[in-house]
């Protein structure tokens, strides 16, 4: 077998977030070598907690867990309880938690990238990117161990927002993190809003899953019964498309585009500004996927968990 994938999730579960770290702990080819949490669709003390839970479902205690940010680099934000539930996890009492956190998401972060080789860690960033950028700013040299980041963010379509009409989530709550975060120049691939949709999932695929006795798959299923309502049609689910195009990056349209993230103050802030064909070829972006054999490689993973 091919090396493994070291990978550091940084993330605020958030029920997407729990199928993207189910996903990559019934992954073999990764190794997760941190999770770090940070607040956005709950508060922080939430995230932490659901991380711990959840890798304990999944029988990884051992990953270390570092709480990190509870609040974005400028102001305030606005947690999306409606959508997650007020707990996170849409109401799905978890078993309580085997594993006990480790120290701050910050420095966490520094010390595994500092003593990592070059290029040598793939940092999957699924919420707000308030932790790396905080990280980045007091040590600009430990990018130089990221080798890739990959990002559930942005909309390919300037007004096509989730939470504003230009921006979505992630990125609106700080603009100022993931402008950061990109201009410390490391290789990028993006996966917007757009490609989340095409791969959305409906309540037959949701039955596919409860159908699979295990579980996390029980437990992921029970989430999604609450997080498929706020959806008028399929439910997009965005942050394992992150894992996935690490698994199967043949399953994505990934395209060369440069960046600018609006980190202004401005009705417009968090917008991402991609343009196709432009920049270095550093940067790409999932235009679109083969949805169907997406949703089937998270369906048969989660199988196996
Ligand atoms: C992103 O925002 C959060 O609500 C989800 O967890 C996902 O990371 C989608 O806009
Ligand atoms: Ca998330």
């Amino acid at each position: 077998m091919a090396a493994k994938r070291s990978i550091v999730v940084d993330t605020d579960p958030g029920i997407d977030d729990a199928l993207a770290i189910f996903l990559a702990c019934a992954s073999p080819e990764l190794d997760i070598r941190a999770i770090t949490t940070v607040a956005g669709n709950v508060g922080i003390n939430r995230t932490t907690r659901n991380a711990l839970q959840l890798i304990g479902l999944a029988g990884r205690s051992g990953i270390p867990v570092h709480r990190g940010a509870d609040r974005p680099l400028r102001g305030t934000w606005t947690t999306i309880e409606d959508i997650h539930g007020q707990n996170g996890l849409g109401g799905v009492t978890l078993p309580g938690a085997t594993g006990a956190e480790s120290g701050p998401a910050v420095d966490a972060l520094i010390a595994l990238l500092g003593s990592a080789g070059p290029d040598s860690i793939t940092m999957v960033l699924i919420g707000p990117q308030t932790n790396l950028a905080l990280a980045l700013r007091r040590k600009p040299e430990i990018a130089r161990a990221i080798g890739e980041i990959v990002v559930m963010g942005g909309s390919l379509d300037p007004a096509g927002g989730n939470t504003t009409r230009f921006a979505e989530f992630n990125i609106h709550v700080d603009p100022l993190a993931a402008e950061i975060v990109l201009k410390a120049g490391r290789p990028m691939i993006w996966a917007p809003l757009e490609v989340a949709r095409q791969a959305s999932i409906d309540p037959l695929w949701l039955d596919l899953l409860r159908a699979v006795d295990r579980p996390c798959a029980a437990a992921a299923a029970d989430m999604l019964d609450f997080y498929i309502r706020s959806f008028s049609r399929g439910a997009a689910l965005y942050d394992p498309l992150t894992i996935l195009a690490l698994l199967a990056p043949e399953l994505f349209d990934l395209r060369a585009v440069a960046l600018e993230i609006d980190a202004s103050e401005t009705e417009t802030a968090g917008q991402t500004r991609f343009r196709p064909g432009a920049g270095d070829g550093r940067i790409r972006v999932a235009a679109s996927c083969k949805a169907d054999r997406v949703r089937t490689l998270l369906l048969d993973r989660l199988a196996a968990l």
